[in-house]
């Protein structure tokens, strides 16, 4: 069997703050259309790799390449050009200015045809924000700010989607319905995704999965040969 070329290919990396480095000798590969979840404890690493990903981090060592190229070296703008974009953990979007305002900031480097057709795809996606288009991102919920940032990725007309912790602060059953627009998301447009996650509900969308710990890749697995029970216990306390 002939394995497709990677889209996204990590080896030996290395990266932290200071001395000390919060990720030791990574690799990882990621396929086009994938949607990918890395998981791991508080402090494991998670952030620290999508971070250098993006390039808002540097590279200690190691290679990170994207359609074969290396891309360690490029600015978090130029990757960002390139098809790259990392939705933070905390907030990305603009607090102060309306939701229709945030999603053409976030599709500035497209032309305004491009930025058309994506919003359209993102009202279907998220029909709230076609509702909530003149509100102030900083009067919508959580889970709704979610939503925005999420969309604000998908019109930045990236090809790779970093999410760092899609969940986190939202109710179980918006998880459910985020992680599964994710899922939709992955399958309708074809664009890969890597998602940091705590909430076991990554277990259901995923297409493999990533275990991180202390820095290390512990494990690595298609989400069907992952042993659930196992990562249950393992990173969501059983
Ligand atoms: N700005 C920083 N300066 C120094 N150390 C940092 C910094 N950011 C993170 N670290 C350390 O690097 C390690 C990895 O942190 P990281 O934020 O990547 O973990 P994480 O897996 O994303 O955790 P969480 O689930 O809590 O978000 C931790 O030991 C953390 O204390
Ligand atoms: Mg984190």
């Amino acid at each position: 069997m002939i394995l497709p070329e990677p889209l996204l290919r990590i080896s030996d990396l290395v990266a932290g703050y200071g001395h000390r480095s919060a990720l030791k000798h990574v690799h990882i590969d990621v396929v086009e259309s994938e949607l990918v979840g890395i998981v791991g404890p508080n402090g494991a690493g998670k952030t620290t790799l999508l971070e250098t990903i993006a390039g808002t981090l540097r590279t200690k060592n190691g290679e990170i390449r994207y359609r074969n190229m290396r891309i360690e070296q490029l600015s978090e703008m130029e990757r960002r050009k390139k098809g790259l974009v990392l939705i933070p953990q905390d907030d990305y979007i603009f607090p102060g200015m309306s939701v229709q305002d945030n999603l053409e900031v976030a599709g500035i480097l497209n032309d305004k045809d491009t930025t058309k057709k994506l919003l359209a795809e993102v009202y279907e996606i998220f029909p709230i924000l076609k509702d909530r288009v003149k509100q102030l991102a900083d009067t919508m919920s959580g889970g709704e700010r979610k939503m925005l940032a999420v969309a604000m990725g998908l019109v930045s007309q990236a090809d790779l989607i970093m999410i760092d912790e899609p969940s986190l602060g939202l109710a179980p059953n918006l998880v459910t319905k985020l992680l599964g627009s994710l899922k939709r998301i992955k399958k309708k447009t074809k664009r890969t995704l890597i998602l940091a996650e705590q909430s076991i509900k990554i277990l259901d969308v995923a297409d493999r999965l990533f275990g991180l710990e202390g820095g290390e890749i512990v494990f690595s697995d298609k989400i069907e040969n992952v042993n659930r029970e196992k990562v249950e216990i393992l990173f969501f306390g059983g």
